[in-house]
């Protein structure tokens, strides 16, 4: 463990199968490889504890993250890295939630629409096509992009490791490392 750490808050952001979780995983072993303590807060993983009960409406959703907020900024209050995976569609709860935390960094896990579709991890994007789900994020329900993130992931365009590269060097850049 690191004698001195910063406590952050990474934010990843992004449409459902655009790679959060995975580039989450990958930067989250690599710090931990480097003695830093970090904690992660996954919305899959989140969701059916945390903030069980909640659905898709904008309500529940800015419920959802500020729920996670709250937790993030405990956790990074107390010098502890937070690893947060969230589809976060709403700009205004996401400003909200970076105001209260101290150190924090927004990363946009950009990937195009069409390929997120075409990858349909969880087979969700043909449900929603099908109308099988409603207010399904990029399909009937909106998703605002981070107008000026610290760190943008094009995971379309550039590896995991070329990504994981980036977000580190930026963190590093920051001073956090
Ligand atoms: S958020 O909008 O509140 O930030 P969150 O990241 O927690 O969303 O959850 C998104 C995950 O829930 C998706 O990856 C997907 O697996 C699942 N999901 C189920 N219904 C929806 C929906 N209507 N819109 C988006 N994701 C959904």
């Amino acid at each position: 463990m690191k004698l001195k750490q910063y406590g952050l808050t990474i934010w990843f952001t992004g449409l459902s199968g655009a790679g959060k979780t995975s580039l989450n995983e990958v930067v989250e072993r690599k710090l931990r490889s480097l003695g830093y303590q970090v904690e992660v807060l996954d919305s899959d993983i989140v969701r059916q504890n945390l903030c069980k009960g909640l659905g898709f409406s904008k309500a529940d959703r800015d419920e959802n993250i500020r729920r996670i907020g709250f937790v993030a900024h405990l956790l990074t209050r107390n010098n502890v890295i937070v690893l947060v995976s969230a589809i976060s569609p709403y700009r205004e709860v996401r400003e909200e939630v970076r105001q209260r935390i101290e150190n924090f960094v927004e990363v946009y896990v950009n990937s195009p629409l069409e390929i997120c579709e075409e990858r349909d991890v969880k087979g969700l994007y043909k449900k929603a096509r099908n109308g099988d789900i409603k207010h399904f994020t990029g399909i009937d329900d909106p998703y605002e992009p981070p107008i000026s993130p610290e760190i943008e992931c094009r995971t379309d365009e550039e590896s995991i490791a070329e990504s994981t590269d980036k977000v580190l060097a930026k963190l590093a850049e920051l001073g956090y490392l």
